[in-house]
């Protein structure tokens, strides 16, 4: 398959040394075969997400809650990175300053190697007590009887976030601040209507970065990118390494 080529500019920002902000959603992970949000077979056509990722819902209906992050838990657990996470994880072992900012929670971008990544909408592989907000890492297959609790007896939640709520600073804060130093922003498998999380990429672009969408739909996100390359992101993203570095080099 053939995708539009990437411009010269692109190239030349990727071979050099200037700062480097990737900003994903949930089409990079697709190619892994978790589904999207948003469109046709996405997981909010079939589920309303005011019923599923609230805090109103979790008080109302905890299990309910919990039987759908649990299955999330499993699907991405099955799930392997693919190309374009993997792509984005050489980028970042050959780029100086550089940060991925993803609004996934399925795990897939350390898995392919990643390694400075702020979540900002949270993990799946977390959980979070209720009653004090401590967190503690949790990578088990099985969670037990659903709603897990916590030692103290109150319920565990997923260390996601849920629509309604703040996004956490320290994360969106360092987003925030790679996107006012970036050269190059790479915007790949985001639909762009959830905010704050698509306002860096305006932040960004305000600062003077070249922005580049990669996802095979436009979105409110292509008015502001510099460049645009059409196509399903485990194949554009490969492509364009290679072009900047080799076929060689390209996947170190
Ligand atoms: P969406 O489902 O809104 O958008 C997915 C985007 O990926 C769309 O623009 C698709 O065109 C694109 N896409 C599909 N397949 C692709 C592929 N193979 N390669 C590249 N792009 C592809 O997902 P997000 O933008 O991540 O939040 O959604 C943002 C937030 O809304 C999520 O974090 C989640 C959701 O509700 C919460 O749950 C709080």
């Amino acid at each position: 398959m053939t995708f539009a080529r990437p411009s010269s500019r692109l190239l030349d920002l990727l071979r050099g040394d200037e700062p480097v902000l990737v900003l994903t959603g949930a089409g990079i992970s697709a190619e892994s075969g978790l589904a999207t949000f948003r469109g046709p077979g996405g997981i909010w056509e079939g589920h309303e997400p005011g019923s599923l990722a609230t805090p109103e819902a979790f008080a109302r209906d905890p299990l309910t809650v919990w039987r759908f992050y649990a299955w999330r838990r499993a699907r991405a657990l099955a799930a392997r990175p693919n190309a374009a996470h993997e792509a984005i994880a050489a980028l970042e072992r050959r780029s100086g300053e550089f940060l991925l900012a993803t609004q996934n929670v399925d795990g897939l971008h350390a898995r392919a190697g990643s390694r400075r990544v702020v979540e900002l909408h949270g993990t799946l592989w977390r959980l979070r007590c209720s009653a004090d907000g401590s967190e503690r890492e949790d990578l088990r297959e099985d969670l037990g009887p659903l709603p897990p609790r916590c030692a103290c007896g109150a319920l565990l939640r997923p260390a996601v976030v849920w629509f309604g709520e703040a996004l956490p600073a320290e994360a969106f804060g360092s987003a925030i601040r790679a996107a006012e130093r970036a050269r190059l922003v790479l915007v790949i498998g985001t639909s762009g209507l959830v905010h704050p999380a698509a306002s860096i990429p305006v932040a960004a672009s305000r600062s003077g970065a070249w922005v580049v969408e990669i996802n095979p739909e436009s979105t409110p996100l292509s008015e502001i990118a510099d460049e645009r390359l059409a196509g399903p992101a485990a194949g554009v993203l490969p492509a364009v390494l290679e072009a900047a570095f080799g076929a060689q080099e390209a996947h170190r």
